[in-house]
């Protein structure tokens, strides 16, 4: 969500609540080093794609060779943050905040082109796949969640709870977000909270009320792991966690240490299917998961 020096920064006048140890369980590898990343995802060939709130460079990172490159500009925005697959090689990025663009790599040369503004909006960081032309974004800033339609642009709010509302004087509440089986799962940062709620597999509107995980360890956005398991980034607490989402009252295990974990995503090939990568302060880190 933030830059780590903008986090800290932030923290020393939040007060936040007790966080649970975590004991970390390996270091984690760095693949590459670039500042500040926001976002990632992984391409069905392998590349990640990775993305930073100061930048239009949508960054695309090559685990093997442990190199990266510009995949391409957005253009028409300054910063970049939560992107995700919605159909084969076409993926949705939030641009400024208030932006979502569509960036596809299907026809060979990847084009962005705006889908829509929602001039409401606040701070859009948190985006997840709902369907293939159905995106969720999260407004960290009013405390709410739309979907939006890729090829039309039409959207509409989906959730809102007070548990997505910013807390303090901090404008981020809900930040990273994940859908699947008819549940959102979000993180709201400075709660320090971790939480999910019912979607309507078909509308996408939410169905019931929010259920509380815990409120005693930074989240920043998760991912889904390969296992059922699902992994949440901690930002300032500098770690991958790994949850199991059929628990209760979840016990989060720390599975690897990344300093300002802000997002992860899994790798989609043979040889990286249990390795989550990790983006942070300092660039795009490695976590293997045993499965
Ligand atoms: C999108 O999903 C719908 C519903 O599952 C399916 O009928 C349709 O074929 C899919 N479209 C594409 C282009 O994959
Ligand atoms: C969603 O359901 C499918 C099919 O039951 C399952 O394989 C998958 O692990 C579930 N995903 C999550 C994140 O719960």
């Amino acid at each position: 969500m933030l830059s780590q020096v903008a986090l800290v920064s932030l923290l020393a006048s939040a007060s936040l609540g007790s966080a649970s140890p975590i004991t970390p369980r390996q270091a984690a590898q760095q693949v590459v080093r670039i500042n500040s990343i926001e976002n990632v995802a992984v391409r069905s060939n392998g590349l990640i794609l990775a993305t930073n709130m100061n930048s239009a460079t949508l960054y695309s990172v090559d685990p093997v060779a442990k190199t990266s490159s510009t995949a391409l500009s957005v253009s028409g925005t300054n910063g970049l943050s939560g992107i995700a697959e919605y159909q084969p090689d076409q993926f949705a990025v939030i641009g400024g905040g208030k932006s979502i663009y569509k960036v596809d790599f299907s026809s060979g040369t990847p084009r962005s082109t705006l889908i829509k503004t929602i001039t409401e909006a606040q701070n859009l960081n948190g985006l997840a796949y709902f369907d293939n032309s159905t995106v969720l974004v999260a407004d960290a800033g009013r405390g709410n969640v739309y979907k939006i339609d890729v090829n039309t642009g039409v959207y509409s709010e989906v959730a809102r709870d007070p548990t997505m509302a910013p807390s303090g004087g901090i404008p981020f509440g809900i930040d990273g977000i994940r859908y699947a089986n008819g549940t959102l799962w979000y993180t709201n940062i400075f709660r320090n909270s971790f939480h999910k709620i019912p979607l309507d597999p078909v509308t996408a509107k939410s169905t019931g009320a929010q259920t509380t995980l815990w409120t005693n360890l930074m989240g920043d956005d998760l991912c889904f792991g390969p296992n059922g398991k699902i992994y949440v980034t901690t930002n300032s607490r500098n770690s991958l966690v790994e949850v199991d989402p059929t628990a209760a009252r979840p016990s989060p295990v720390s599975v690897g240490t990344v300093t300002g974990s802000t997002s992860c995503a899994f790798g989609r090939t043979d040889r990286d299917r249990n390795v989550a990568y990790v983006g942070g302060g300092q660039g795009v880190f490695a976590v293997t998961i045993r499965v």
